[in-house]
């Protein structure tokens, strides 16, 4: 046992990942394809401690008790079971952006803490075990455990529901470009929130439209086609955030800003700049567009919209161990 850092980035849905068939497996509805972005990062380390009598976690600097770190360690449990191991760990944790911002940090967050954590534990698992571990921590971390384009396949049981490549960061140079409306806290998280999608009249038929979305994503990555899969991916955002609104309790994440969010992203393609939007579980717009076409997305943002912030991802790398640990 020693100590270990992992590296992690943010993954943008591009084909969400809402509802679950087995909650305590974090087993998905439908299958998911997202892209792991640059610059949402989060870096962890581990130190196995054979003086410690319970796990620690620190997040930015701040000692975390309660619900945060009772979630880490239920997911330390679960290394240790695979790894035959009894050793507490100290972890500590930085990220790069603000958490619980809709900005998917739970999935940079556990694909570094099983990255690092198995790595401080000795336990040699292949990248696919890796997805599934991930994945039980946070669903959507099971895909940023691979860079550039990821399918993360439903599957019915634990081993079967995995994540692989589909593309390399290198095969398309997709941006999102996050316009971030509100740094708040959300009411409900995502955690939560997929326990109501079968509440919603409306799931039904989104879990049978997203077959043929998923194919129309996948061929839009293939071919370097950003029309099509732009196309695919706002009808699927859009379908999902219904199924919210339509949930009992009913989900609301949009705020004005993210209406007027939506109605400007039509009037800019309509102008002739390819640009689609896509809505995580909060108010936050993600404009999907080519590269070239980024700083155009970005400059109509900063002047229309007033973010409180904005961040412009080029696709990412997947999780690796790194030398710089953080204690
Ligand atoms: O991994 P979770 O439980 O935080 O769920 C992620 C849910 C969405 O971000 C809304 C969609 C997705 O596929 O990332």
């Amino acid at each position: 046992m020693t100590k270990a850092t992992a590296e992690a980035r943010a993954n943008i849905a591009l084909i969400k990942y809402w509802g679950q068939s087995d909650p305590r497996l974090n087993l998905p509805l439908t299958s998911s394809i997202s892209m792991t972005v640059d610059k949402l990062v989060t870096r962890t380390t581990v130190e196995p401690d054979a003086s410690l009598k319970a796990d620690t976690l620190s997040i930015n600097g701040v000692a975390q008790a309660g619900a945060p770190l009772a979630r880490a360690q239920r997911h330390l449990d679960r290394l240790r079971q695979r790894a035959g191991s009894a050793a507490f760990c100290r972890v500590a944790s930085e990220n790069t952006f603000a958490a619980s911002a809709g900005l998917a940090s739970s999935a940079s967050a556990f694909a570094a803490l099983t990255v690092a954590g198995f790595a401080a534990l000795g336990a040699k698992v292949s990248e696919r075990e890796m997805t599934t571990f991930a994945r039980l921590g946070s669903g959507s971390a099971a895909r940023s455990i691979h860079g550039g384009f990821v399918e993360w396949r439903a599957g019915p049981t634990h081993e079967a529901s995995y994540a692989e490549p589909l593309a390399p960061a290198s095969h398309l140079d997709l941006h999102d470009v996050v316009v971030v409306l509100s740094e708040g806290e959300k009411k409900v998280g995502s955690s939560e929130g997929h326990g109501l999608a079968e509440t919603s009249p409306l799931n039904a038929g989104r879990v049978a439209r997203v077959p043929a979305l998923l194919a129309e994503v996948r061929e839009g990555i293939l071919h370097r086609d950003i029309k099509k899969l732009g196309r695919a991916a706002q009808e699927d955002a859009l379908l999902m955030h219904a199924v919210m609104m339509t949930s009992t309790p009913s989900l609301l994440y949009w705020t004005p800003g993210t209406v007027a969010g939506l109605h400007a992203v039509r009037r800019w393609r309509e102008e002739g700049l390819m640009v689609y939007a896509t809505i995580d579980a909060g108010p936050n717009l993600h404009l999907l567009c080519a590269g070239r076409d980024a700083p155009e997305a970005a400059r109509r943002a900063r002047e229309e919209l007033a973010p409180a912030a904005l961040l412009d991802n080029a696709p990412g790398e997947g999780a690796r161990l790194v030398a710089a640990h953080l204690f």
